[in-house]
């Protein structure tokens, strides 16, 4: 029998802190895979005084035995990875892309912020990157894989061919028209460098795991913003939740092992659409200054509020999290109180699920004492008594144990219970 595959997932709205549980658990993977999304992904690493933002590179790149997937079900810019692939060496032999991937052109963006622009108030709030329109094109079918790059002149043909059909509609977006000898040249610019990377990764990663090799599944986004379980529309365009790992990757619901679940010891969301939980006082403002919540994609500043126990309950079962590593809790370092969403109220109904539409629920809480310090703390039984009986009633609110727990960005202050 093969080996199965670890995963991690974001059981929240994204930026649950994924990337340093990534590098944390690479250290004892051989292969780190990202099966979803693309450069909208923003996993910050910290090692000593050094810090690393990974948008599409996996975040097993920083241990350098490593070995690197990219599956076909991201949407990969090859202008954006090749700037990611310049801050790190020998990437030869450790960083491997999907001919199936699909690739996110610099049109694409453009797409999507006219889309934007467009709906007006009613935007997405999206990071600009072009990711709907990528992921619009591949399930459309008229999208382009990354094994396209051996043939620049029949896929530049292609491009040109496909905006002189739509024309009109690149026209009122103000998308240019590309001219295809230029088109030709940046696609041969990517294809240099890219082409050594680009094989059939279904294949390998079926070898990897037939030769036993220990293998991590790195999620990106959350669980509320996938397409089909978060807040529609306010989601991103890739299935972000368990199931996306085995179509992403060409696994089968066999190959998977352990699932750890990532989620903040608070709550946060970039971007338009619901959050319940959120705090528009001086407590989210805290959340917010002390948790640095700020975009790694686009720097913008992110709403803040308290743990929802009802979409983690979502999040927990649509995923099937065995173990939840809880971030950042020494951000609630401090706080006298700690609010928990415990139920949503709907026009005056109170409901313990996440329903069809989030749009009107307000949140029902209750009220944790606080503590002093947790922050750089690596031993559960150091933390002070009122952290662990908020961990505790969390893990009796969402039927799972918090398996590790997350005291600063450094690799190193990580609780592993
Ligand atoms: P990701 O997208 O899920 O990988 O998360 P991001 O990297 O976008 O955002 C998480 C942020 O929190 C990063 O700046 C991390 O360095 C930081 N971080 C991660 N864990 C902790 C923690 O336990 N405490 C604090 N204070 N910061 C953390
Ligand atoms: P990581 O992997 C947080 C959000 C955007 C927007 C919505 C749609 O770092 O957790 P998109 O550009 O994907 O079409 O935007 O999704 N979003 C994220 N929010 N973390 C992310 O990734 C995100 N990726 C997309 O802010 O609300
Ligand atoms: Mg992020």
């Amino acid at each position: 029998m093969s080996k199965k595959a670890d995963l991690i997932v974001g059981l929240q709205w994204g930026d649950e802190g994924k990337g340093k549980i990534v590098d944390h658990m690479a250290q004892t993977h051989d292969y780190v895979c990202r099966f979803a999304g693309g450069h909208n992904a923003g996993h910050t690493i910290v090692v000593g005084d050094k810090k690393y933002a990974l948008h599409l590179i996996p975040s097993g790149i920083l241990n350098p035995k490593g070995k690197n997937i990219v599956g076909n079900g991201v949407v990969l810019s090859p202008v954006d990875f090749i700037k990611e692939m310049s801050q790190f060496d020998n990437l030869e032999d450790r960083l491997f892309i999907s001919d199936k991937a699909h690739m996110l052109l610099p049109y694409h963006a453009l797409i999507d912020q006219a889309r934007e622009r467009m709906k007006g108030d009613k935007a997405i709030g999206t990071t600009g990157k072009g990711i709907g329109p990528a992921y619009g094109d591949k399930i459309a079918r008229v999208g382009h894989r990354m094994g396209e790059l051996h043939d620049t002149e029949k896929l530049a043909t292609k491009i040109v061919d496909f905006f002189e059909v739509n024309r009109a509609i690149f026209e009122v977006m103000g998308v240019p028209i590309p001219v295809k000898d230029e088109l030709k040249v940046e696609l041969d610019g990517y294809a240099k460098v890219l082409a050594p990377y680009i094989v059939d990764t279904t294949q390998l990663i079926w070898r990897v795991l037939d030769d036993d090799k220990r293998v991590l599944l790195e999620g990106a986004q959350g669980t509320m913003l996938d397409i089909d379980h978060g807040t529609y529309p306010y989601v991103t365009s890739s299935t972000t939740v368990s199931a996306g790992a085995c179509a992403g990757l060409g696994l089968n619901p066999k190959d998977l092992g352990k699932v750890t679940g990532i989620a903040k010891a608070y709550c946060t969301r970039v971007g338009n659409g619901p959050f319940p939980s959120e705090d528009f006082g001086e407590d989210g403002e805290l959340l917010r200054k002390n948790g640095h919540e700020f975009g790694t994609t686009t720097g913008r500043p992110r709403r803040c509020g308290w743990f929802d126990a009802v979409a983690m309950r979502h999040a927990v079962r649509v995923n099937g999290v065995d173990q939840v590593a809880l971030m950042k809790l020494d951000v609630l370092d401090g706080f006298p109180e700690i609010k928990v969403c415990v139920a949503y109220e709907i026009e005056g109904k109170e409901i313990d699920y996440v329903p069809y539409d989030l749009e009107e629920a307000t949140a029902v809480y209750k009220t944790f004492k606080g503590w002093d310090k947790t922050e750089g703390c690596r031993v559960f039984d150091e933390l002070p008594q009122t952290a662990k009986d908020y961990i505790e009633a969390l893990e009796e609110m969402i039927g799972t144990k918090m398996g590790i727990i997350s005291t600063s960005p450094d690799r190193e202050d990580t609780i592993i219970r």
